[in-house]
């Protein structure tokens, strides 16, 4: 008996996509002709039922598996799990909404299986010969921005760094897997700056088609896990994401406190302590609801009750930071151990850092 090596796995990562998966394994079916492949649906529990959609085709097809994950979502986690749930020494991602063109599949089988020295083959848009099909401006203008970026910022010099189509080595992806960062959309420029060594590559270009059944996940926050996956790579080290974010928006506070400040002693001739606590009051406010938003959206407080218990801590947290804010800068200024300005900055900085540790336990790690 001779047994038939399994050559490839395709990983075919699925959010609301009932409508696809039967024509995309008929399509894998047709373009891996005499190959040794299976296919992996990775699903993130869609409510329109992909995976049981999935699990008929398995019923009839032992090539397809279907991994059904309850309470995640996020589609580089989803194929970095895919990929782990395979033998077969080369691994391929997929969308599953037959935007990528699969015949290019062989081609990358062909080109990794005949050069042992390659590492992954990656499927282009914007390679001579490549497209974007139909796509409009204000999209291709986007996508270029962020190809931009991605090559200036992170150095990886691929004409289509966004790509989510290609096939790599499965053990490099193993041995990277625990490294890999896994936020957002981009699972393959995250297994290529996590690769102490620069991957071996090559592009395959193939034009992108539009989608005709279901919806596109790629929106706002999507786009913000990008801008913020980049800031990790370059500073994260140094200043941690989350830092970054509460100061900035702690800066934005300031400008909010003076705003109202202004309008309530010019506009509405108020007493000076009196504005000053209405001011502070609505920029730590403001401050409470973008913080809550953004810096914490992963564990953000929802409903009448945590919101208020919340918002109370962290007022409560932000005064005692301003005390000590207060009180640094004016022992440092007696101290004169330096400028009045090095003082207050100083003073600022401790308390930033007071208002982000306590209120990252106190008002955002209690629920
Ligand atoms: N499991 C899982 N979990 N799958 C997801 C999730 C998720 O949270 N979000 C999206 N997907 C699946 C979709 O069902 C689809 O099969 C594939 O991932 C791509 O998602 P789309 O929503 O269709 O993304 P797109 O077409 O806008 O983005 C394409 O272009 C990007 C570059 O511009 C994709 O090819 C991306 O991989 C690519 O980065
Ligand atoms: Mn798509």
């Amino acid at each position: 008996m001779t047994a038939e090596c399994i050559e490839l796995a395709v990983v075919i990562p699925t959010f609301n996509e009932a409508a696809n998966v039967a024509t995309l394994v008929a399509r894998l079916d047709a373009a891996l002709a005499g190959r040794t492949w299976e296919a992996i649906v990775v699903d993130d529990n869609s409510p329109d039922g992909t995976a049981d959609a999935a699990r008929e085709i398995a019923r009839i097809d032992r090539r397809v598996r279907v991994i059904q994950r309850i309470g995640r979502r996020g589609l580089s986690t989803a194929c970095i799990e895919g990929m782990c749930a395979t033998a077969a020494p080369l691994v391929a991602v997929i969308d599953g909404d037959l935007q990528h063109d699969e015949t290019l599949l062989p081609r990358m089988l062909d080109a990794l299986e005949g050069d042992p020295t390659l590492d992954i083959a990656i499927g282009s848009r914007f390679a001579e010969g490549g497209g974007t099909g139909n796509w409009d401006r204000d999209r291709i203008a986007k996508s270029a921005l962020a190809t931009r970026l991605a090559r200036h910022v992170l150095r990886a010099d691929l004409s289509d760094p966004m790509s989510g189509f290609f096939m790599v080595r499965t053990a490099i992806v193993r041995r990277l897997a625990p490294d890999l960062t896994g936020i957002g959309f981009k699972i393959l420029l995250d297994i290529m700056t996590t690769s102490p060594r620069p991957l071996a590559f090559v592009e395959l270009p193939y034009t992108f088609r539009s989608r005709t059944r279901g919806e596109s996940k790629l929106d706002h926050v999507v786009a913000m896990e990008y801008l913020i996956a980049l800031y990790d790579r370059m500073f994260g080290r140094l200043i941690p994401v989350r830092f970054a974010m509460f100061s900035a928006i702690g800066l934005l506070g300031v400008g909010v406190h003076m705003a109202v400040l202004s309008v309530l002693l010019f506009a509405f001739d108020t007493a000076f302590v009196a504005g000053q606590i209405v001011a502070a009051t609505v920029a730590m406010t403001a401050n409470f609801f973008l913080n809550n938003a953004l810096t914490y959206r992963d564990r953000r407080l929802r409903g009448w009750r945590q919101l208020i218990d919340g918002w109370v801590s962290f007022c409560v947290v932000c005064s005692v930071g301003l005390v000590a804010n207060v009180g640094v800068a004016a022992f440092l200024h007696d101290a004169r151990s330096g400028t009045w300005a090095a003082s207050a900055l100083v003073g600022v900085l401790v308390g930033a850092v007071w208002n982000y540790a306590l209120s990252s336990r106190f008002t955002w790690g209690r629920y």
